[in-house]
């Protein structure tokens, strides 16, 4: 019996505003036009009940939101998304894009908030089992630049109501892991106008399929 190939894992990130799902769209069109069946999703949420987690987590809200109940919930949303869309995705032969993943809880959670790496590399594999991105695009821009891009499109949610300090930490964050892990992560100049982005996300997953 033949083994179906697992499918790869692509995730996309970036602070506010960066042009992830503006881009994601362009991504997913791109490897189509190679024949590879791909599912698109986003975190929080991906499935009905993490998309409820999702809008309990972004609602702005006037109770504190402690951050420990934070990165529960968002990993309570993560664990719900690997085992009913992520995994069955990857196991048939798909190919998965998410829109943010655990280099956002790193970044937000970890660098935004200050909670310790090693708590959140814990709940990471014991949520995860194994399962990280093979390629992720990190969209890069000026934090201030980004949530003008963001004001501009909605109302702000409880993330995007931050103060700039907070999102430079969290860019600052995000970059030193692509510092450390720089064969996963491509760094992507989100400050150009679009089809100046796209041109590197193309050279990005071209080098990636190592084409
Ligand atoms: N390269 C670009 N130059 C100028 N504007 C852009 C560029 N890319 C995206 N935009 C615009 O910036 C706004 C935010 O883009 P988008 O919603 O894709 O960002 P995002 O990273 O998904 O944001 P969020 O973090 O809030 O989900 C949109 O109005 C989009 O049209
Ligand atoms: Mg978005």
């Amino acid at each position: 019996m033949t083994r179906v190939q697992q499918g790869r894992f692509i995730t996309v990130e970036g602070t506010e505003g960066v042009g992830k799902s503006t881009n994601i769209d362009f991504l997913c069109n791109l490897l189509k036009a190679r024949g590879i069946e791909i599912v698109l999703t986003r975190e929080p949420g991906g499935t009905p009940l993490a998309e409820e987690l999702r809008a309990l987590l972004l609602s702005p809200r006037d109770e504190r939101v402690s951050e420990d109940t934070e990165l529960l919930l968002m990993f309570a949303a993560r664990a719900q998304h690997i085992e009913n869309v992520i995994r069955p995705a990857l196991d048939r032969g798909a190919w998965v894009i998410s829109d943010r993943f655990t280099d956002a809880t790193f970044a937000y959670q970890g660098g935004g908030r200050g909670i310790d790496y090693e708590h959140i590399s814990l709940l990471e594999k014991l949520v995860q089992h194994g399962l990280h991105p093979d390629l992720t695009l990190l969209l890069d821009l000026d934090v201030e630049v980004g949530l003008k891009r963001a004001s501009a499109r909605s109302e702000p949610d409880r993330f995007e109501q931050e103060k700039i300090d907070f999102f430079s930490k969290v860019r600052d964050a995000y970059l030193q892991r692509a510092k450390n892990e720089p064969q996963r992560f491509a760094i992507i100049d989100a400050s150009v106008p679009l089809s100046e982005v796209q041109q590197q996300i193309a050279s990005a997953v071209s080098l990636y399929l190592g084409n």
